[in-house]
């Protein structure tokens, strides 16, 4: 097995993730600049909720994607294992979706136009 792969599988928690966030920054289903603002505001408060890089309860694994196949209506979001396909998640709808999808388990509807679970 490569120690280095190892090493860095352990450096990023892969192994204690509950989730894991696709997001896709465009630039088809939105501008780039608009992609570019959802993945800050993504990543930013994933951090500064101890969301990421952790082993807490809710934590997640975050990927920025520049095509889901979707195209329109983004930025385009879909979260695992649960498989919500949540469309229009720009910046300002990323502190509502870690409040309810992520940490209360609780997917939010009216966002949500495609499901795929897993498992
Ligand atoms: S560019 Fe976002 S889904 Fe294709």
């Amino acid at each position: 097995m490569n120690e280095e792969l190892k090493e860095i599988a352990i450096r990023l928690q892969i192994g204690n993730y509950q989730r894991h966030i696709f997001l896709c920054v465009g630039p088809s289903c939105c501008s780039a600049q608009i992609g570019a603002g959802a993945w800050k505001k993504l990543k930013d408060e994933l951090k500064a909720r101890n969301l990421s890089l952790s082993d807490a309860p809710g934590a997640c694994y975050r990927t920025k994607v520049q095509c889901l196949r979707i195209c329109t209506g983004g930025p385009i979001l879909v979260v695992y294992p649960e498989g919500y396909w949540y469309s229009g998640m720009t910046e300002d709808r990323i502190d509502r979706f870690i409040d309810e999808q992520i940490l209360k388990g609780k997917p939010i509807e009216e966002w949500i136009f495609a499901r795929n679970p897993i498992g």
